[in-house]
């Protein structure tokens, strides 16, 4: 399973890149809007730290839009994947740029049929958003289970890319699906490394260690 983090905050980036878990980097215009700075900046300094495929979004809706973005975006690294709405214009784009060796990731998927889709026309990543499917009553894992399902069945090569994900079970229930990658605000990996019993065990060894430093005074290890 591959760890993407959701995010645009440099600062972020670069303390989980430092801990070898990121795989790739999801933003959307959005999480852009929450950094200061030039968002053009952030995008091309991101696509420079990470080794691996980062989503940058287009803002045009209809197809021509989104291609002239499209190919601006691509230029700022080879490791750009142009993030392009589930919408049918950006279907439309997500053909062209498939044709033209550029990967895409269809973003707000919220049905099994949407997905469908967007893999037929060529998406490297569909992008299915189960933390807002599951504000809005309904069981956003029941929807990767579906996609991956059907994936299978037909061997599409689309990723199934986890969004919108709200806490660390989200992470555990995609990887027992099968899905391929989960994006993940920064804060949800933190917990994910953390767990009271590795701090209490760890306190519990370090205090036995201070015992045994005294009846050792010159001990290195
Ligand atoms: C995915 O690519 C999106 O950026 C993101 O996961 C949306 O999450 P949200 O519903 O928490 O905004």
């Amino acid at each position: 399973m591959k760890i993407f983090l959701d995010t645009a905050n440099l600062e972020s980036i670069k303390k989980y890149n430092d801990m070898g878990l990121v795989d790739g980097i999801t933003t959307n215009p959005s999480l852009l809007a929450k950094e200061k700075g030039n968002p053009a900046e952030i995008m091309r300094e991101i696509v420079r730290m990470v080794n691996g495929p980062v989503s940058l979004e287009v803002v045009g809706t209809t197809a021509e839009t989104m291609l002239e973005e499209a190919y601006r975006l691509k230029k700022y690294g080879k490791n750009v994947v142009v993030k392009i709405p589930m919408i049918a214009e950006g279907l439309k784009a997500v053909k062209k740029l498939k044709a033209d060796g550029i990967e895409t990731n269809v973003t707000l998927v919220f049905s099994a049929n949407q997905a469908i889709l967007a893999a037929k026309a060529g998406a490297s990543y569909v992008s299915p958003f189960i933390g807002r499917l599951d504000d809005n009553g309904q069981d956003g894992m029941n929807l990767i289970r579906e996609i991956v399902q059907i994936f299978k069945n037909y061997q599409f090569e689309t990723n199934v890319l986890v969004a919108s994900v709200r806490h660390p079970m989200h992470v555990v229930d995609a990887g027992k699906i099968g899905a391929h990658v989960v994006t993940l605000p920064a804060d949800i990996l933190g917990k994910m490394i953390s767990h009271p019993l590795t701090d209490k065990g760890l306190s519990a060894f370090l205090s036995d260690w201070e015992k045994v430093k005294k009846e050792n005074p010159n001990l290195v290890i």
